[in-house]
């Protein structure tokens, strides 16, 4: 057998008409950057999450760094972030100038757990650090407890920047992921739960200033126009390509991939339940199911699964291998391994697994079965 890990061929059978069109439209009239189209797709994604402004640019890592450009945080602030992610949650507080502080995580969600943000924050203020924003990242899809989160930033008054590069999708009752944060980003990298085909990215918020000065900034601090700079800004843009391969595929993604994504889920998390430890959804939350990650028992039983699986063909991914706070970029400071506990065993034993919605049953058997071999 022969597996993608996220099958976006398949996708691309179904929604080929539709995307070749647009494509082909976008050539056809030249408009190649910030055509009608990128406008359209911002309004459409704005009203899906529920935010009053969305600003499309041109990937996830762009989008953090331009929200902590808007708050003006830099030289000796900190920003929170979870020690289990991907690199870009920690990069984009180095790259402004700021310094990460990694906060483990909760062992059944993977997200920031609250008990360890509060705990960092007091530290941090012993020592007479700046604490100054909290990126809550919604990991594998789900979304993390941005109730609990938004209550300990406002107690210490610090920003929420939502890093939904994964939650696309995902929801918290009726409130969409990609809303939570002061504000809010996501990533359009195909293999993301609403991918386009190359890179992509977009930032929510309610607030219009910020909204204004994020849109400066992804022009090259453009004032007036593209060629009145006022400020030091970047070159981030949505080009019209990955705009309309977006629009063609958002209607699709909101209905019935977003529908088949619990399906598939439910499929593995039936075979799967007592064998490992399967995804644990909070109640009331939805996940966009970025990632399908199982936990088992220890590294030497992951490597069992990874090497049975690959004999069959199918891939498989650890998402994260190793945590923030081990990464060599961040070895000019010293970090307690003791705070890292969790994020330090997830690493050794988390495996996420082939997933996308046109999975179908007798696959998700086959890769079920095969994990039930290896164990
Ligand atoms: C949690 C998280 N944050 C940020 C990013 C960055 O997104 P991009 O690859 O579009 O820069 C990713 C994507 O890989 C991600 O998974």
């Amino acid at each position: 057998m022969n597996m993608e890990f996220r099958d976006l061929k398949r996708q691309y059978q179904i929604l080929k008409n539709e995307i070749d069109n647009a494509v082909y439209q976008v050539i056809y009239e030249g408009n190649y950057i910030h055509g009608r189209q990128v406008a359209e797709l911002e309004k459409k994604l704005a009203k899906y999450v529920g935010a009053k402004y969305c600003i499309s640019c041109a990937n996830g890592t762009d989008a953090l760094q331009i929200a902590l450009m808007a708050w003006g945080i830099g030289k000796d602030d900190v920003v929170l972030v979870p020690d289990f992610t991907f690199f870009s949650s920690g990069e984009v507080v180095s790259a402004v100038g700021a310094e990460p502080c990694f906060v483990d995580v909760n062992p059944v969600t993977y997200n920031i757990d609250s008990d360890a943000l509060i705990n960092a924050i007091a530290k941090l203020l012993n020592e007479a650090k700046r604490p100054k924003a909290i990126i809550a990242v919604d990991l594998f899809g789900q979304p993390a407890e941005h109730g609990r989160i938004r209550e300990i930033a406002d107690e210490y008054g610090l920003f929420v920047l939502e890093d939904g590069a994964q939650g696309f999708g995902g929801a918290i009752g009726d409130k969409m992921a990609c809303s939570f944060g002061d504000i809010s980003t996501t990533s359009f990298f195909p293999a993301k739960p609403l991918g386009c085909y190359g890179d992509g990215g977009a930032i929510f918020t309610d607030n219009g200033e910020w909204a204004e000065l994020m849109r400066s900034y992804c022009v090259h601090g453009k004032g007036e126009s593209k060629y009145d700079n006022v400020r030091i800004g970047m070159n981030s843009r949505l080009d019209t390509i990955q705009a309309v391969v977006l629009l063609a595929k958002l209607p699709h993604f909101i209905g019935w991939e977003m529908k088949q994504m619990q399906t598939v889920a439910g499929w593995y998390s039936e075979q799967l339940k007592d064998i490992v430890m399967i995804p644990k959804i909070k109640d009331g939350f939805t996940s966009s199911w970025a990632q399908f990650t199982i936990q088992v028992a220890n590294i030497e039983a992951r490597d069992r699964i990874v090497a049975r699986l690959m004999e069959e063909g199918i891939p498989s991914a650890i998402y994260y291998q190793k945590p923030m706070h081990r990464q060599m970029a961040f070895s000019g400071t010293s970090f307690d391994e003791r705070d890292y506990l969790i994020s330090l065993r997830l690493s050794e034993t988390v495996l996420s697994l082939p997933f996308h919605p046109y999975l179908n049953e007798e696959e998700v058997t086959k890769v079920s079965e095969i994990i039930r071999k290896a164990l």
